[in-house]
């Protein structure tokens, strides 16, 4: 009897469990709308099926509008069959779900496809879901290119749809998404997606930013949500088929300030949930990667990891932050504070203790009002002043802000950066931007004549690039420049497959199988240097000629644009301290460049560290003198100039004469335009190095190089590593270091005991009066690279000087006791100021004192 109970409760138990699945899943099932717009064909995409809404369907109905297809769609192929059909309409357009009260994401889909008769390009409409106003005035094409130009900026990848994202609560029985053209304007969608959220998203109460812990309530029943910003921290693009409610998750570093302040982390193991109530707020992805703040055993923390935001002003945003301690296996590790918009928001922050232990997933609601005259909204994380500085480190796992609505609207009131009722400046736009289109049109004509015209000359010359050719890539010869290490005609410019660019690459087209062969197959032990870009082989051409070959880390984003700053900027200069590119091979996948080859290796080998015989002050001397004049010739030689960012013993290599150039241009950036004084730019270069005003105002100058270029100076003196932490407290710092014994006149004291007696003391003096005036605080004060190069220059001559003096005699030891200390006979000292008078009349103005 008993038994017989307990298999009847089980029994029960299973029964009520069916049931309940039952309820649950067909609850969800009939409430979720995807809709594949102007076609009668239900599709598969992304594994989910979307209806078509010219078919007779039960739950909805379209009121309206025009089925509109575009069968030359050449977009993603996978999502081919739902975006090359559109609903068109001219008039309102309403579409009515039924049944549908709950809470719900909803997502439209825009991809401008060619209507015959209609440029949607030129739609302008707004659309109203249940009374709530989600856009106005909406332009598709602006908003894309909008979204372009900053996912571009910010080297992620960017696409010709858009998806606008909203969360809102249906209250009535149906849920109508209403759609109106502007007076004679027209407007059009391509796929509507309606998806369920059944369990709580978003609570009310929520910490409100600069509250002290105080709440405010969203009132999520009565307002709707735009989602503005969804990022995986850390980690790369998160596809809707990889999150249970099809979010996508972007890539952060595009808007973060600094990107090396801030290092990825990573850990694929065991991350679970901090709680059960918070598994749909994102997938499991998004806590596996983060970002904390990177050279902490260094310096102490004096910066926050910032990201910017371009946002609606006026409006109140939810912001959600997503963490998971993944490296500490205890509380007091990593304390940190949380800034939004400058306000704390947090203090005291301790992923660990607040998700209550190592790898739980746990996010964190902020709620705050930006006021109408601001459209930015910054998040920073940082050292909190209130613990150690050995705690002071920061943690992000992922990060979403939302925007709320505010009067039934969440519309904002500017397009694309435009005040409404502006319309005449806003078509005046529209006008240019088809100007620049038919100019675009005209230039392409030009390229493809070009490419015609060559490409069969090309293919004559090059038959065995053939097969590494793939059919899509299209070849033209641009001007060719002479370079007299390249023995083959075959310069090429390639046209990358996004999209033209109208600067034009130069260099040998290499196949990868030439590049295989002449590095014995990327062999480990032909490395020559590693970099955040990827590793560096010596290699052998097939003719012998010696070449140095650097292959992209294929994971790495940032080697992508890197690898595409440095073709432009090397294709657009050449001279005699830049080193020079031969060519590229971009082929499966590799991005590799061929640079000629630097026997002598960097400047920083030949300084310490290394067994090679150490220079001599007169070498050292040419060697600054040809890496300042590389520099020179970087900020003055074209027009805009060019800043090359990281400045540093690593990037000035050595030739097989002990001539120098500067290297590695992947971070250069073009130089101010004339009307401004300097350019706005993320944080990049490398510690030790780094301008401290570049630092503080993200402002990049040419100055900035000539700061990096001081330390340089130093270094060559001193022969010590910029950051050497091992070193006394004011010691770790070179730039600092030294600034303090010069000031204090000891600079003596700490230069390389390799010069010791080899020198002319007038010489160093001199030189270690430009690294100072280089590094001074403000760039305003610092000379510019031509100045200092003159004193290079000056200096070297005051060297050779003491030199020529000293030749004549037996360099005896008391002799060079007598130059350490300083004082030249009569004779020297007059050939010393013969060299300096030489100098000064070259007539270059010099506006620097001399360090005296
Ligand atoms: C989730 O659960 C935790 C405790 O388990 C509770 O404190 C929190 O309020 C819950 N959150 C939601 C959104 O229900
Ligand atoms: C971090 O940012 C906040 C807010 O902008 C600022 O007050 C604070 O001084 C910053 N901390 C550091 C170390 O720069």
């Amino acid at each position: 009897m008993k038994v017989q109970g307990l298999e009847l409760e089980i029994m029960g138990l299973l029964f009520l469990f069916v049931i309940s699945m039952f309820v649950r899943t067909g609850e969800a099932e009939s409430k979720t709308f995807l809709i594949n717009c102007g076609s009668n064909a239900s599709v598969n995409v992304d594994g989910r099926r979307w209806l078509g809404d010219s078919a007779p369907q039960t739950n909805f109905t379209v009121s309206s509008g025009i089925v509109a297809s575009d069968s030359s769609f050449n977009g993603d192929l996978a999502y081919a069959s739902l975006y090359r059909t559109a609903r068109l309409f001219t008039q309102s357009l309403n579409y009515t779900f039924k049944g549908a009260t709950g809470n719900y994401f909803l997502r439209l889909h825009f991809y401008p496809i060619s209507f015959p008769a209609y440029n949607a390009n030129e739609s302008l409409f707004s659309v109203v879901a249940n009374g709530l106003k989600l856009v106005s005035e909406f332009n598709v094409a602006g908003e894309i290119s909008a979204k372009r130009s900053h996912s571009e900026s910010s080297g992620s990848n960017s696409s010709a749809v858009l998806i606008k994202e909203y969360f809102l609560t249906v209250n009535a029985a149906d849920f109508v998404i209403e759609f109106f053209p502007a007076k004679g304007s027209s407007g059009f969608v391509n796929a509507i997606e309606i998806v369920p959220v059944v369990d709580t998203l978003f609570v009310d109460l929520v910490n409100k930013v600069g509250g002290n812990g105080a709440k405010s309530s969203l009132d999520l029943s009565k307002r709707g949500i735009e989602t503005m910003y969804r990022l995986n921290v850390g980690g790369s693009d998160i596809k809707a088929s990889q999150d249970e409610l099809q979010r996508m998750w972007g890539v952060d570093s595009g808007y973060m300030l600094t990107a090396n302040a801030g290092a990825e982390i990573k850990n694929r193991s065991s991350v679970t949930y901090a709680s059960d109530n918070q598994t749909l707020a994102a997938p499991l992805l998004v806590y596996e990667t983060a970002r904390s703040m990177s050279n902490t055993q260094v310096l102490e923390k004096m910066f926050n990891m910032s990201w910017k935001f371009e946002v609606d002003p006026g409006f109140d945003y939810l912001i959600r932050l997503h963490f998971c301690e993944l490296e500490f296996g205890k509380a007091n590790q990593r304390i940190f504070r949380i800034y939004i918009n400058n306000q704390t928001s947090a203090d005291h922050f301790d992923v660990f203790v607040r998700a209550g232990g190592k790898n739980k997933a746990y996010y964190q609601d902020y709620f705050d009002v930006v006021s109408p005259k601001i459209s930015t909204l910054w998040i920073q994380l940082g050292p909190d002043p209130g613990t150690g500085a050995s705690v002071t480190d920061a943690l992000l796992n992922g990060l979403e802000i939302f925007k709320l609505s505010k009067n039934g609207n969440l519309a904002s009131t500017e397009t694309f950066g435009l005040k409404e009722g502006n319309k005449a400046s806003r078509s005046r736009i529209l006008w240019a931007g088809i100007g620049a289109g038919i100019a675009s049109i005209a230039i392409l004509a030009v390229l493809v004549m070009l490419i015609f015209s060559f490409s069969k000359r090309w293919r004559s010359e090059r038959a065995d690039a053939k097969n590494s050719s793939p059919g899509w890539r299209l070849f033209f010869l641009c001007g060719a420049i002479t370079n007299g290490t390249d023995k083959e005609k075959g310069y090429l410019g390639i046209q990358n497959p996004v999209g033209f660019t109208a600067t034009t690459r130069v260099g040998r087209w290499f196949t990868l199988a030439e590049i295989k062969a002449a590095t014995n197959c990327f062999d480990d032990n032909l490395v020559i240097g590693i970099g955040g870009f990827g590793k560096v082989y010596k290699g052998k051409m097939e003719d012998g000629t010696r070449v140095a070959i650097k292959r992209a880390n294929p994971q790495s984003e940032q080697g992508l644009a890197e690898f595409e700053a440095e073709i432009e900027m090397l294709s657009r200069l050449r001279h005699r301290h830049l080193v020079s590119l031969i060519g590229f091979c971009e082929e499966q996948n590799e991005m590799i460049l061929v640079y000629e080859y630097m026997e002598n290796g960097t400047l920083r080998s030949h300084l310490f560290g290394g067994k090679l015989q150490p220079l001599s002050w007169k070498q050292r001397l040419e060697i600054c003198i040809g890496a300042a004049r590389g520099l020179h010739y970087l900020h003055t030689g074209s027009e805009r100039g060019i800043i090359h960012r990281d400045v540093k013993t690593t990037n000035i290599l050595l030739d097989e004469n002990f001539v120098a150039k500067i290297s590695d241009f992947g971070l250069s950036k073009a130089g101010p335009a004339l009307e401004h004084t300097h350019v706005s730019t993320a944080v990049k270069g490398s510690f030790g190095y780094l301008d401290p005003e570049y630092f503080r105002r993200q402002q990049l100058t040419e100055k900035s190089d000539v700061y990096s270029f001081g330390v340089v100076l130093f270094e060559v003196v001193c022969a010590r590593s910029v950051i050497n932490p091992s070193l006394p407290r004011d010691e770790i710092n070179l730039a600092e270091w030294a600034m303090i014994c010069q000031r204090q006149g000891s600079l003596g004291n700490i230069i390389d005991p390799q010069l010791q007696g080899q020198y002319s003391p007038e010489s160093l003096k001199k030189f270690a009066g430009i690294a100072e005036k280089c590094l001074a605080d403000e760039g305003k004060s610092r000379p510019t690279m031509g100045e200092v190069l003159w004193h290079l220059e000056y200096v070297l001559q005051l060297h050779e000087a003491w030199l020529h003096a000293n030749a004549g005699e037996n360099s005896s030891c008391s002799n060079h006791m007598l130059q350490v200390n300083g004082t030249p006979d009569e004779g020297k000292a007059e050939e010393v100021q013969q060299a300096a008078r030489a100098v000064e009349n070259t007539g270059s103005s010099l506006k620097m004192n001399d360090g005296e």
